[in-house]
């Protein structure tokens, strides 16, 4: 990756690019999907954008008018309401339910779709695999979800930004692989599985070419036209790195394997505090974890992060942010002697705070 950047400077590519990606960059996608997924696609179903950060805000100015709805799944990407809001769009929540792995409980959704009345939902968005929960959806769930989106005409969104960061101990389904023939759109980009975050590579992926995926596309195409292009040596890197299949496998293999190993850790000893309940995550690199309030004298999430950086000096995220409260969000990047200490304090920190005493 940063020999292709390397390269590419020095052969002067630094001119703009199409406004919908670099041609190259989206050719090395479409090999992506064709291996991983065995999905078809052509350079017409892909834009590229600034980061997924960008293709967020672009699917929103896409989708949403005044009034109108979408669906989000909490514990949520804390980026996603935001633009629905920025669009004076209305957010329907839908949960993940914690007790089945934060998957999503179908019937429930279906029974509620029942009730918001007739102006049906624009969008319904997932994150898969999900920030904060590092979770994945089963493929019953994603069948079920795809059944309802047809139903009931709403387009389907599915994050897929970690889709390389998978654990050893699941099968992960791509949103590609069961939503043939339902207008659909995959959400990915190189911040994650290139570890990539300052490239500032998103792409958004519409693979159907029904009436409304193709609105939808030539829509996201206008948008591109309004900054011109991407950063065009960095799209250049991530198609390099994208190409170079063998090496690019083995690393994220490497390094999905070291993650997977320091989240485990971070799951054990997080498991032993009794005033917490933690899931196992499958992906990605969080821990998301519930408080127990009845046991403890913390009165929200919010003082439960506020004290904990200020009587242990850790810092972890407040569930809130992510729309679910009661929660508190573990990044386990960190090499193994920081995590524990950070984790030791943790657990120290609520037994100091049991309301029973420590
Ligand atoms: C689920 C999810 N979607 C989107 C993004 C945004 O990524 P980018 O760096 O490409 O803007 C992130 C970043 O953390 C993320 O976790």
């Amino acid at each position: 990756m940063i020999n292709a950047y390397i390269k590419a400077l020095r052969e002067g590519k630094t001119f703009y690019t199409r406004g919908d990606g670099l041609p190259e960059l989206k050719d090395a996608i479409i090999a992506r999907y064709k291996r991983m997924y065995s999905l078809e696609l052509d350079r017409e179903s892909i834009v590229t954008t600034h980061g997924l950060s960008e293709g967020i805000s672009m699917i929103n100015s896409a989708f949403i008018d005044r009034n109108d709805k979408a669906i989000l799944f909490r514990p949520y990407y804390m980026q996603y309401p935001i633009y629905v809001r920025m669009n004076e769009g209305k957010v329907i929540t839908e949960d993940y339910k914690e007790e089945d792995d934060w998957n999503i409980d179908v019937d429930k959704v279906g029974r509620n779709l029942r009730k918001i009345g007739k102006k049906r939902p624009k969008y319904m968005m997932v994150t898969n695999p999900n920030n904060p929960t590092g979770t994945v959806l089963k493929r019953k769930a994603l069948m079920g979800i795809v059944e309802l989106a047809k139903d009931n005409d709403i387009f389907i969104i599915s994050d897929e930004i970690y889709d390389e960061m998978i654990f050893s101990d699941v099968e992960y389904t791509s949103i590609s692989e069961v939503a043939k023939g339902v207008p659909y759109m995959i959400m990915n980009g190189a911040s994650k599985n290139f570890d990539a975050t300052g490239f500032r590579i998103g792409f958004l992926i519409t693979p159907e070419k029904d009436k409304k995926s193709m609105e939808i596309k030539n829509k996201l195409v206008d948008y591109t036209l309004t900054r011109l292009c991407v950063n065009t040596t960095a799209q250049y890197a991530i198609a390099g790195a994208m190409k170079n299949r063998k090496e690019h496998e083995r690393e994220t293999r490497r390094i999905a394997r070291e993650i997977e190993r320091r989240v485990m850790f971070s799951f054990k000893l997080l498991s032993e505090n009794e005033y917490i309940e933690v899931r196992k995550p499958h992906a990605a690199f969080y821990l998301f974890p519930k408080i127990k309030f009845g046991e403890m004298k913390v009165k929200s999430d919010e003082d439960f992060v506020y004290r904990l950086m200020k009587e242990k000096g850790v810092w972890v995220r407040e569930g809130a942010g992510f729309g679910a409260r009661d929660h508190f969000r573990v990044v386990s990047l960190a090499p193994k002697d920081i995590l524990e200490d950070a984790i030791l304090k943790i657990n120290d920190f609520c037994r100091k705070n049991a309301k029973r005493g420590p």
